[in-house]
């Protein structure tokens, strides 16, 4: 039998991305066999895609963050996970394919009863700002943040998840996209046209407790002079190159040697544990089950049509999540 997978041949726009046949085989040890059947299209998948990133596989592969679906078949050393039941992974590649190898301890099974597009948003776009929020800066009620990038599938998130948490927030977005951000009580700022630096110190004289920037180390300066004394920015934006990474590192150990009583902190999924993912994608599971959050889905596309939806989001006119899904669930 054969499955259809959605591969990178080499750098460049989205129209290096093909079709292409594979062979299903039988799962390897410790391995389920998953039916994907939600698959998001993320910032990430673009940066691998094009080359904007340090540390990167050469092509061909197969891009794809995260993936929910059903695991279709087991090895026998298997324990975890059974044939049927719905599973979701942070998987990083190999998401755009009508089927996936994953291991089983990287499995957290799913509800059944979650909308697949609205909870697999859940497992790399709310988890980056429920950890930034929770366990990273330890948001209270009141404390008041700066979310850069605040129209966004990860910015969306911080703006849902920073409403239940309490916190004031201000977002950076284009003026077209304000509208996401009034919705769940923040501030939006034009970022085109507006000085943030001039609004925020306007409006909080004494400076705010939290800036979160998913954007380039462009935004480090300008970011440490909104916040008060013992303030945080989290900065989880990818940096583009090997360069541009060492730069951040740098940059990232003065700023904190600076005497102001601000620190800069780094945030990557890939420095925690699959334990503690878990246990954030439970909560956030339990938390989209009482009607808590709700993912903001752009647009929906068959796991194939996966260009097409990469055009859409490089595009920049996207607020929210784009979703790819198998084609019995569109
Ligand atoms: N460290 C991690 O583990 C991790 C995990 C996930 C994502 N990320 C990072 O998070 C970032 C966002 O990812 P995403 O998937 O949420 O992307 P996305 O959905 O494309 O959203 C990014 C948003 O940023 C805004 N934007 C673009 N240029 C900007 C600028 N110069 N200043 C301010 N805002 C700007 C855009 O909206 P406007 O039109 O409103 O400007 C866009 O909506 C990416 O850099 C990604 O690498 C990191």
């Amino acid at each position: 039998m054969k499955y259809k997978s959605i591969l990178v041949t080499e750098r460049g726009g989205p129209e290096v991305m093909q079709i292409v046949e594979n062979d299903l085989r039988a799962p390897g040890a410790e391995q389920a066999r998953v039916r994907i059947q939600a698959t998001p299209v993320c910032q990430d998948d673009i940066a691998v895609r094009l080359g904007n990133r340090p540390f990167l596989a050469k092509p061909p592969f197969v891009p794809g963050y995260s993936i929910l679906g059903i695991v279709d078949e087991i090895d026998e050393s298997v324990t975890q996970v059974a044939k049927g039941d719905r599973v979701a992974a942070l998987t990083n590649f190999g998401g755009y394919a009508e089927y996936i190898y994953i291991n089983e301890d990287q499995l957290v099974h799913v509800p059944n009863d979650l909308d697949p597009a609205e909870a697999v948003v859940l497992i790399l776009n709310y988890l980056v700002a429920y950890q930034i929020l929770h366990r990273v800066a330890g948001v209270k009620a009141n404390d008041k943040v700066l979310i850069v990038g605040a129209s966004g599938g990860v910015g969306t998130a911080f703006l849902q998840l920073g409403a239940l948490a309490g916190v004031k927030m201000y977002g950076l977005a284009s003026p077209g996209k304000h509208q996401i951000l009034e919705k769940y009580g923040a501030v939006p700022i034009d970022y085109h046209t507006q000085d943030f630096i001039k609004v925020i110190k306007h409006l909080e004289p004494c400076g705010i407790d939290y800036v979160f920037n998913g954007m380039g180390e462009e935004y480090l300066v300008p970011g440490m002079k909104v916040l008060i004394k013992g303030g945080v920015l989290v900065h989880y934006g990818g940096p583009q190159s090997i360069s541009s990474f060492l730069l951040l590192v740098a940059e990232l150990i003065v700023f904190n040697l600076l005497p102001n009583g601000k620190k800069i902190k780094g945030y990557g999924t890939h420095r925690l544990s699959i334990d503690l993912l878990k246990e954030d994608w439970r909560k956030l599971f339990a938390m989209l089950d009482k009607g808590q959050i709700k993912p903001v889905i752009a647009a929906k596309y068959p796991i194939l049509e996966a260009a097409e939806a990469n055009r859409q989001l490089e595009g920049g006119s996207v607020v929210g999540n784009i979703v790819l899904l198998a084609p019995d669930l569109l």
